[in-house]
């Protein structure tokens, strides 16, 4: 996939078979019989504002505390925006690869910018069957400078507000270790940002691969949009089951957002919050867009379990890491389920 167009360009080149550079190993396939939708209700966060507030606020604990995944209705972000974001990212995609190949890494015009294809590509033994444009930035102004044209309003506008979500979100998830941190502070938690437009193109043989495989998000909360597609699974511990893996898909909900903690919160909450692995199954007849906003701590960041935590609890799960040093290992590394914790041990 070198010609700039990705797998996009693969699929519309007329292919009919999955190369092999794609087809993963037999326990890293995705099997829709061993999963199932995830039934928990998505959570009303105006609901926040009114008398109802603290019982939303516990069904916001309970879901970092149990799958680390949940999803959210009526919050900030308005419904025609949301389209909007992804129909941009369907824009960028769909235009020519000429266009597009400016963007990719070895020509992007910055470093904080680049048009890829897989996570990892340099280290996979075999590729995830994705697109993707990602942006690393730190303030709203920073943000898209080098963003392409046809997205840039729209993200910016979906951006400041999905951020809102984030930092609500976790001032609560704080305030119910009963840490008290002041505002500085947490937005040194959230102080870096990255966002992605991914783009999973149609696949001649769903079956063989995997969109992205499993893996947990390496930072403090992450914001999805997703589309009506579907094809995201968390792995869940089935209490039924002895323990036993099982796969839960949050099932696309029309106008809400997929919310879920990162390692970064799973470390400072020294395990309280769980950042789940979760994968992504690619399908053969429409090509599915995602938008996830990334919240991260700042690289110049010290993260360890909350000291409050530790004297509580009597023990730290985890070590404290310098957050540049975290994500430099995140990045060296294939996808590989929660490994990338372990350099938090
Ligand atoms: C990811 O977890 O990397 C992407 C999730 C998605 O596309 O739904
Ligand atoms: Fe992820």
């Amino acid at each position: 996939v070198k010609d700039g167009n990705g797998i996009k360009g693969l699929v519309d080149s007329g292919l009919s078979e999955v190369p092999k550079i794609y087809i993963q190993p037999i326990n890293e396939r995705i099997n829709k019989q061993d999963s199932k939708p995830c039934d928990t209700p998505p959570i009303d966060l105006s609901k926040l504002n009114g008398p109802e507030h603290e019982k939303v606020v516990n069904e916001i604990v309970r879901a970092a505390e149990t799958l680390g995944f949940f999803q959210v209705v009526n919050h900030c972000v308005p419904l025609e925006l949301l389209e909007s974001v992804r129909d941009s990212a369907h824009s960028f995609f769909n235009m020519t690869p000429e266009e597009k190949v400016v963007y990719r890494n070895s020509a992007s015009p910055s470093l904080k910018m680049r048009y890829g294809t897989s996570f990892a590509p340099e280290v996979e033994k075999v590729l995830e069957w994705k697109d993707y444009i990602n942006m690393v930035y730190s303030s709203d102004e920073d943000a898209l400078q080098y963003w392409p044209h046809m997205c840039k309003e729209v993200a910016l506008e979906y951006l400041k507000l999905s951020s809102k979500i984030v930092r609500e979100i976790l001032k609560i998830l704080i305030g119910k270790l009963g840490v008290k941190l002041d505002e500085s502070k947490i937005e040194n938690l959230i102080g870096m940002k990255m966002v992605n437009m991914n783009y999973y193109p149609a696949c001649p043989n769903p079956e063989l691969t995997v969109g992205v495989g499993r893996h947990s998000d390496a930072g403090t909360i992450t914001v999805l949009l997703q589309d009506g597609i579907g094809g995201l699974y968390v792995k869940a511990e089935d209490e039924n089951n002895g323990g036993n893996e099982e796969w839960l898909e949050i099932l696309p909900i029309h106008g809400a957002l997929v919310v879920n903690v990162g390692d970064a919160l799973e470390i400072l909450s020294n395990g309280k919050y769980k950042s789940s692995e979760h994968r992504v199954m690619t399908t053969s007849t429409q090509s599915r867009v995602s938008v996830p906003l990334f919240t991260l701590p700042k690289p110049t960041e010290n993260i360890g379990p909350f000291q409050e935590l530790v004297k509580k609890d009597g023990y730290a799960g985890y070590r404290e890491v310098l957050w540049q040093d975290y994500m430099d290992n995140f990045y060296e590394t294939a996808h590989d389920g929660k490994k990338s914790l372990d350099y938090a041990k």
